[in-house]
């Protein structure tokens, strides 16, 4: 029977324009439907705008426009953006379109019909801009104002409509101990637990305040306030057209850590409530971290965007968007945070894309015969070969757990063994001394070069085409049914031409490398003027080995959640290489909200005397921190060197 994947990115809110953070979303989708689709999946991917909100309806009065014509016009840039990342989604839904309502209200009447919607008052500190109540405890005192935009909050007191959350804990729980891969990767996973074990509370899910949304069936006083209306998009996406019902329930909905809560939780308990049974929910929930740009979430309202199409086409017209793609995708693990930065992209650009990838495809020109032979493999051949159909093994277990990261490491370990081939074989000396070799070798080379375009198309689609023409071999074309991941290597009919053409990757120079480092400069780094601190009172020195009797270590951060009654306290669970998380507890609620900090590579000092916080709460160990005039600041770690890994 065909396997199906249904896979989704959020649908993006149109107060933004799409950008390179947005765009990391959309890519990593678009790169696990390439790849199920050249496995035989019949996959398909469904992308779209979140386009209602008193924030909306205020823009478009402010811009003497209907809420629509506005959404209108914005859902449009993001419709339009994503193809030019080689985004291909087959569906763009949108939450003001006729279907999406028709089927919001679908989910909303089940659920109501199940008696776990009642009508009931909110009363909270509101936000507009952010679209969300506070408590005054996460305002900015004196004067109440929102952390995120500095302005007064609204005090408002409505008439709401409550979906029973309360009562979803058990199943979810249950729900979450059979599927155990339903929240990934792990350290979210202990995180949504966390916050189920902690008791839920009901939602307001309708608001009177405002008029641009989708009416709540049998009262249009109300409109439905934000996760209903929002989070049955992957379910409407799939009523109409008819033929897509079939692709429920999601494979995966690819979500950033912000939005992970209302995904694993609210959204399963939606569905439960509307009469879905377990194996009707979605498969999983994958929460990636945030691209930063100068240390900061890039989005717009911290002014500190890249447009990702305008970095493609400073790169490379040609294969500037599959750099983007593959540095969006190698560089910034998923699942963690990951800085942007031009001199990564660059590197890469010259290194991994031009030394490794580009360089192999120019080796083989040179000794090519008009029509290669069938090749008579021997020990280097068969070490090659071997090395090959690991790396596409490795890479299609990572690629199949959407790490497209690690994907991406196997195939590059791939293509590094066989430019050692090329090194060890020698064609220029075999050409001389044993010129029958010479085939051989580049149709082993060859052939190795067409398993790594079927390997690289998921990410990089133009360049596997562009592979594939040098090759002499037919664009890939996704086939129900045909698995074309190459597992096992194929061996190339003979005859076979090889049509060689210019450099995938022609080297960038100087000139145009400093322009782009300058254009795209990090904010921090473009107007920086280093603060000073007084330096702190001078200290003995210290022996070598006094150092050394520290046991600093990189952690990461799996779970983190404030402490109760304790302002400055966060309790968290660092993974520092042992067995199970230590249990820390950490002076820095004041400058991380828990679920920023999840996810962050840290630095532990391991062996430091446990200390009691009280009511329970023991810190195995101690965050590395700056205490500055504004807050407390942790120690960053570069790269990501593996978890555990001793800090000298
Ligand atoms: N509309 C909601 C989602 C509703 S889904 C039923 C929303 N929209 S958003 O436009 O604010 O964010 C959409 C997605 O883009 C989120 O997953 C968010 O994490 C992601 N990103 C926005 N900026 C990002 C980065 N700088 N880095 C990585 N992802 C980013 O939330």
């Amino acid at each position: 029977m065909t396997k199906r994947f249904y896979v989704t990115t959020p649908i993006y809110y149109i107060n933004d324009v799409p950008h390179l953070g947005s765009a990391y979303t959309t890519i990593a989708a678009d790169v696990m439907t390439r790849y199920r689709r050249l496995r035989g999946y019949d996959s398909l991917f469904v992308t779209g705008t979140d386009e209602h909100g008193l924030k909306i309806q205020r823009a478009a009065e402010a811009r003497g426009l209907t809420p629509q014509a506005l959404a209108d016009d914005v859902s449009a840039t993001f419709r339009d953006t994503w193809p030019q990342l080689s985004c291909e989604a087959d569906d763009f839904i949108r939450t003001s379109s006729a279907r999406h309502q028709r089927g919001a209200q679908e989910i909303w009447s089940r659920i109501a019909a199940a008696g776990d919607i009642y009508l009931g008052h909110y009363e909270g500190l509101y936000c507009v801009g952010c679209e969300a109540y506070f408590t005054e405890k996460e305002l900015k005192q004196p004067g109440n104002l929102c952390p995120i935009h500095n302005t007064a909050v609204e005090a408002v007191k409505e008439e709401s409509y409550f979906f029973r959350l309360s009562k979803y804990g058990d199943r979810l729980l249950a729900f979450y101990d059979a599927h155990p891969h339903f929240v990934q990767p792990e350290g979210r996973r202990n995180e949504v637990l966390s916050f189920v074990k902690g008791g839920l509370q009901d939602l307001s899910v309708s608001r009177t305040t405002f008029r641009w949304g989708v009416p709540v069936p049998g009262n249009d006083q109300h409109v439905m306030w934000v996760w209903i209306d929002a989070l049955s998009n992957y379910w409407t996406a799939l009523q109409e057209p008819a033929d897509h019902a079939k692709y429920w329930p999601a494979s995966v909905h690819i979500v950033g850590k912000d939005i992970l809560r209302f995904h694993a939780v609210y959204w399963p308990a939606f569905l439960m409530a509307a009469g879905f049974a377990d194996d009707q929910l979605p498969g999983q929930v994958l929460a990636h971290g945030f691209l930063t740009y100068g240390g900061q979430k890039m989005s717009k309202s911290l002014r500190n965007t890249v447009s990702p199409m305008a970095l493609a086409q400073a790169v490379s017209p040609q294969v500037g968007v599959d750099t983007v793609r593959y540095c969006l995708m190698r560089s910034i693990s998923f699942g963690y945070d990951g800085d942007f930065s031009i001199q990564d992209v660059l590197n890469r650009y010259a290194t991994d894309l031009g030394n490794t990838l580009g360089n192999l495809l120019n080796r083989v020109h040179p000794f090519a015969p008009p029509a290669l032979e069938a090749a008579d493999y021997g020990p280097l051949e068969q070490e090659l070969r071997s090395a090959m159909e690991k790396a596409a093994k490795s890479a299609a277990e990572a690629f199949d757990a959407c790490s497209p990261t690690r994907a991406l490491e196997a195939i590059w370990a791939g293509l590094s063994a066989a430019n050692v081939y090329v090194d060890k074989a020698a064609p220029w000396t075999a050409r001389k001394q044993d010129p029958g070799r010479v085939g051989t070798i580049v149709t082993t080379l060859a052939e190795v070069l067409e398993a790594a375009s079927v390997m690289v198309a998921p990410v990089m689609p133009a360049v596997a085409a562009g592979m594939r023409e040098q090759l002499g071999l037919e664009p890939l074309t996704a086939e129900l049914d045909r698995d074309q991941w190459p597992l096992t290597m194929g061996c190339r009919p003979p005859g076979t031409g090889l049509k060689p053409g210019e450099p995938l990757f022609p080297r960038l120079d100087k000139a145009r490398a400093a322009a782009l480092l300058t254009e795209f400069a990090s904010p921090a780094k473009a107007d920086e003027t280093p603060a000073t601190a007084d330096p702190p009172p001078s200290k003995p020195t210290v022996a070598f080995d006094d150092f050394a009797k520290l046991d600093l270590r990189v952690g990461v951060v799996v779970a983190a959640e404030k402490v109760k009654k304790k302002d400055r306290l966060l309790a968290l669970q660092v993974d520092v290489g042992d067995a199970e998380p230590r249990h820390l507890v950490a002076g820095i609620a004041g400058s991380y909200q828990p679920e920023a900090i999840v996810g962050r590579r840290v630095v532990v000092l391991c062996n430091l005397e446990p200390r009691k916080f009280g009511k329970g709460l023991v810190s195995e160990g101690m965050l590395l921190a700056v205490n500055t005039a504004d807050g407390v600041t942790l120690l960053a770690v570069d790269g990501e060197p593996p978890v555990g890994s001793a800090v000298s």
